[in-house]
């Protein structure tokens, strides 16, 4: 097959020689920058392409792509939220993701940012860099086991952090609109309205729709706990980011775990010097003792990027060879 990669990591570039050794025969090339019009050229007379990107890819984009050849877009990802997938079915393009690389990737940073927050771990440090070792009462923190964990989308990955959670001894409860009894072991189902008002520690696992953007907004930090604790580990659009930052500032939420940001494509894997200045919400929020971020990196781990590239491969050669992709999303 011939294939065209966007978007290569340096950690990927071993896996495509692998992939390459193992299959003499396939055309594979490759770029670090991400597919965009200016480069879509690139994939011309390629059967395939395949990307890592938050960067949309538009009908104009998907239209050319399939002008120049392209049958299949391989996610080496699993959210396909920038992808216009009604367009890449209208022009012939199969996409597929990466439902399942490692869902305790993910589920495992958020529980990192939603203990840091718990025992206070940005306010001590910030303290002890001005020299004050002290411990003021406000600082006196809680344990994960008296806690309340309300899981928000029981997927993979939320049914990932729902065990850890509960592994860990927390009360878990979790909302989705799909029933699965198999979680029953681990956590109740509760309604969205119940989660947000009973939990300690809320975090999202739930893909981005045009239906959920701005769900987390200011009536529901007013209907959260004071010291609550919001982790955000799937899209920046799933949370009003001002609302946020208001509630953060007035003491209406405890605090943040942020993987991911409102309108990260702009700086997506790149420097704030190389894309210009940094928008004033982002320092904001990256100044505050209450809150931790990091960028868009839960997924980073050695198991799940290579499952990432392989996993895309594998689906990409069923499509080209006339099967049916095992994680087709359109
Ligand atoms: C996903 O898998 O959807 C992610 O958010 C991680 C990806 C952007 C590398």
């Amino acid at each position: 097959m011939k294939v065209y990669l966007f978007s290569v990591a340096p950690v990927e570039e071993p896996f495509v020689k692998e992939w390459q050794d193992q299959h003499p025969d396939d055309e594979i090339s490759y770029t670090h920058s991400p597919l965009t019009a200016s480069n879509l050229e690139l994939a011309k007379g390629f059967e395939a392409v395949s990307t890592q990107q938050a960067e949309a890819l538009k009908d104009a984009e998907l239209k050319a792509l399939a002008a120049g050849g392209v049958k299949h877009l391989a996610l080496r990802k699993v959210g396909s939220d920038n992808v216009d997938l009604a367009a890449a079915r209208k022009y012939g393009i199969v996409v597929s993701n990466v439902p399942a690389y490692s869902p305790r990737a993910i589920a495992e940073n958020g529980l990192t940012g939603a203990m840091y927050l718990l025992r206070k771990w940005g306010y001590y440090h910030r303290k002890m860099r001005r020299g004050d070792f002290t411990r003021p009462t406000e600082l006196m923190s809680d344990e994960i086991f008296n806690q309340t964990v309300g899981i928000v989308g029981l997927g993979r990955i939320g049914a990932a952090a729902a065990e850890m959670y509960h592994a860990l001894g927390a009360r878990v409860i979790g909302y989705d609109p799909f029933y699965n009894a198999s979680l029953e072991p681990f956590l109740d189902f509760v309604d969205f309205d119940t989660l947000i008002k009973e939990s300690d520690i809320i975090q999202l696992h739930i893909p981005l729709t045009p239906e959920n953007k701005g769900m987390f907004g200011t009536n529901e930090f007013a209907k959260m706990k004071d010291d609550a604790i919001l982790v955000n580990q799937s899209r920046g659009e799933l949370v009003d980011t001002e609302a946020l930052i208001v509630a953060l500032k007035y003491h209406e939420i405890g605090g943040a775990a942020l993987d991911v940001l409102e309108g990260e494509e702009k700086i997506f894997g790149r420097k704030f010097e190389d894309v210009g200045s940094l928008p004033d919400e982002y320092t904001e929020l990256i100044n505050m003792p209450n809150v931790v971020m990091s960028p868009h990196s839960a997924y980073y781990t050695k198991m799940a990027v290579k499952n990432m590239f392989f996993q895309s491969m594998t689906d990409t050669q069923r499509t080209v060879s006339g099967q049916q992709a095992f994680f087709k999303v359109n």
